[in-house]
């Protein structure tokens, strides 16, 4: 019997320093042995977001400590790994630096291949690990750096059809919380806010709602709730600019979502329709709810990753590998860390004051 592939994935693009090893059972669907994250929110809080030196000086002080364990918590011995897979970007590049410096340096030693992983690629086959995902997918990208619209062609082959051209949807919630007075990271704090209050109290702007395609923009909203927050004076009014805030981002994305089944429709003609969403926002069950409900009125099968993969973890940094692995697609030591390395490489960068939709 042929021996099933051991892959160790490494993760510390941002603020989690994770490593996990996966293999495969005799159909070919992924086995999770072990998945270890570390999480840096108690350095981050009094900060009120990630500073890139104390992130990566967390990174210094636990990588190996998180290998090791992932390692033992496996129940396979070091040596037989048969490749190892780190994130090389996007993300910080200090904090890079260090999951890839040792993923590169754990494969010279054992002398097996290194492969250099897309942190959004892992996001992307991050449904993999749990469920069937077959090519070509639509992918929507809710992460605290990305949103993003990709179809999915096949591995490595993505094609951008809307992404935002400001704040990314997490980086929203997230100054939404800060606004409210709710600790970093507050995203998922928004969410447990808003199940006690009114989503109908206050009518937030929705940018680019009637243009732009599929592309997305949530700026606007940050400066409206801005206004409102320096007049409110009750706990309940704070629950209830939560909830409308979360029904706007809803609504948001209940109407870019069916723009995006529409332009991808119209790229790929998909036998099976398949719409996959990943990121940390993904774990926000009332968006799931409402992205659910549209794929069941146009027909599309939805397809999420668990909870407690949606996050950052390095057993979707190990999914990546795997499937390179067995293409044998491996990347040399020299490979660099990409602070910028998004998915559809071709498409045009569409940030900043003058953006044309
Ligand atoms: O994918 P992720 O862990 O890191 C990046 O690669 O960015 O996403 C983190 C983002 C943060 O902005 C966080 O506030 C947001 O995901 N987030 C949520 C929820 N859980 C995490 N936003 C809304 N509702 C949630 N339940
Ligand atoms: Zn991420």
């Amino acid at each position: 019997m042929n021996k099933k592939p051991l892959i160790l994935g490494i993760e510390s693009s941002c603020d989690e320093t994770a490593a996990s090893i996966i293999t495969e059972n005799s159909q070919g669907n992924p086995i999770v042995l072990s998945n270890i994250v570390s999480s840096q929110v108690d350095v981050h809080k009094k900060f009120g977001g990630v500073v890139p030196e104390l992130a990566a000086r967390s990174h210094l002080e636990k990588i190996d400590w998180i290998v090791q364990k992932a390692i033992e918590d496996s129940g396979v011995k070091i040596e037989e790994i048969d490749a190892v897979a780190s994130t090389a970007g996007p993300g910080l590049i200090v904090c890079l630096s260090v999951g890839l410096s040792f993923g590169k340096a754990v494969a010279l030693s054992l002398n097996k291949p290194f492969i250099a992983v897309n942190h959004l690629e892992g996001h992307a086959l991050s449904p993999k690990l749990n469920s069937e995902l077959n090519y070509p997918y639509l992918f929507l990208l809710i992460s605290g750096g990305h949103s993003q619209y990709l179809s999915v062609k096949n591995l490595s082959e993505y094609k951008r059809l809307g992404t935002t051209i400001d704040d990314a949807i997490g980086e929203a919630f997230d100054k939404t919380a800060k606004l409210l007075g709710i600790e970093f990271p507050g995203g998922p704090q928004i969410e447990i806010l808003a199940k006690k209050g009114d989503p109908n109290k206050y009518n937030l702007p929705k940018p680019i709602i009637n243009k732009g395609g599929c592309n997305l923009s949530f700026a606007g909203l940050k400066t409206a709730i801005l206004k409102i927050t320096k007049k409110i004076k009750t706990d309940q009014e704070k629950f209830d600019l939560a909830a409308s805030f979360q029904r706007t981002i809803i609504e948001i994305l209940y109407k870019k979502t069916k723009i995006a089944f529409v332009d991808f429709e119209k790229q790929i003609k998909p036998k099976e329709k398949n719409f996959v969403v990943a990121g940390g926002v993904a774990a926000n069950k009332e968006i799931r709810k409402m992205l659910i409900n549209v794929c069941k009125e146009e027909n599309y099968q939805p397809i999420f990753p668990p909870i407690e993969l949606c996050g950052d973890n390095a057993a979707m940094i190990a999914m990546v590998g795997l499937e390179k692995f067995k293409l044998k697609q491996f990347d040399k030591l020299d490979h660099p860390a990409k602070p910028r390395w998004p998915l559809d490489e071709g498409a045009i960068f569409l940030k900043g004051a003058g953006v044309k939709l």
